[in-house]
């Protein structure tokens, strides 16, 4: 058996939202985004490299990986090994923490562990910067998973400056929680990717990215003030932007079910009774509840009783690490 390393890092939930691409081909954003890793939602992958195998082999969740999930790993497994300039095949395998019939992405999570284990196992000793902009080829959202805690992804001209930093790590805000609300677990129809190509075409886009820097202003403050009302106010706001252009976009992207909308109006009145709780909604029908410790059990009680759904309660969790290596 040869070297294996294997790595985790947690799924990450933004309230600055990375919505469309500057050019084709390497993620580069056309605008920077703020998000949260999250601790308990993770992805732990094996990588071990093989001298006789003629391809990669790689196994999610428990299945061997096929079609474009498999295409889009090997061409990521490729673009490590080019940087590295090794040529061996590897062995992959990833399991998620999070039911992955739940409709909840595991790509930010696993690109990021897959970005670590794969770098570690072809000899890379990157720095957590070069580490993201690695992570964003396989998935933009995944090269904020790299960092823990509060991350700003940077759009940036070129490669090496799309990457991610550091806002505030997890132990700066260990009351926030974000309940996840399933309130469908099919597989969206629309990949992201084929969302961030057809953004182009919406009307609202620019508007969108005009309003976006100042947005992003008041989430670096609230998340330095721990801030809920002040981050929750933009979350909300930035959720709907980005759905808008998708909304909007030719042919036209919606992912809101009738719950998500049902979800929006319980936060709002919860709100109205005094138990703080604010919105956002990723490229799918759930919706990521942001609220502190204290209301979370009142929270998770209503959404419960009064919608019925099923829920995850998450919070601040460190970045993407190696968590073995064998043999030691
Ligand atoms: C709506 O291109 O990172 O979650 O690779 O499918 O996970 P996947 O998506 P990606 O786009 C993420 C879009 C988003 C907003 C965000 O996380 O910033």
């Amino acid at each position: 058996m040869g070297y294996a390393i294997t790595a985790e890092a947690g799924a990450n939930i933004a309230f600055i939202k990375y919505w469309g691409n500057r050019i084709e081909g390497q993620n580069l954003p056309l605008n920077s985004s703020i998000s949260m890793t999250l601790a308990n939602c993770i992805t732990r992958t094996t990588v071990e490299l093989s001298e006789s195998a003629r391809a990669d082999e790689i196994v999610l969740d428990g299945k061997p990986a096929e079609g474009k999930a498999r295409a889009r790993t090997t061409a990521f497994l490729e673009s490590v090994r080019r940087l590295a300039a090794r040529k061996e095949h590897a062995l992959v395998s990833s399991e998620s923490s999070f039911p992955t019939d739940c409709g909840i992405a595991s790509s930010a999570s696993g690109f990021a562990a897959l970005a670590l284990a794969a770098a570690t196992a072809y000899g890379l000793d990157l720095q957590p910067r070069e580490l993201s902009t690695i992570a964003r080829l396989g998935s933009g959202s995944a090269a904020r998973s790299v960092l823990g805690g509060f991350v700003e992804l940077r759009h940036g001209a070129d490669h090496e400056e799309a990457y991610a930093q550091q806002l505030a790590p997890h132990t700066a805000w260990l009351e926030l929680r974000d309940l996840i609300v399933i309130v469908s677990k099919e597989e969206k129809e629309v990949s992201s990717a084929e969302g961030h190509r057809i953004a182009h075409s919406s009307e609202m886009l620019a508007a969108r990215l005009a309003a976006v820097p100042e947005r992003a202003e008041r989430v670096r403050k609230a998340i330095e003030e721990r801030s809920l009302a002040l981050l929750g106010q933009a979350a909300e706001e930035d959720a709907f932007s980005m759905h808008a252009v998708m909304m909007t976009s030719k042919p036209h992207l919606l992912y809101w079910r009738s719950g998500t909308l049902e979800v929006i109006r319980l936060v709002w009145e919860l709100r109205k009774q005094n138990i703080d709780s604010y919105f956002t909604i990723d490229a799918g029908p759930n919706v990521h509840v942001l609220t502190t410790e204290r209301y979370l059990p009142e929270v998770e009680r209503r959404v419960r009783a009064s919608l019925g759904f099923r829920t995850i309660c998450d919070h601040p969790g460190p970045g993407a690490r190696i968590v073995e290596r064998r043999p030691e």
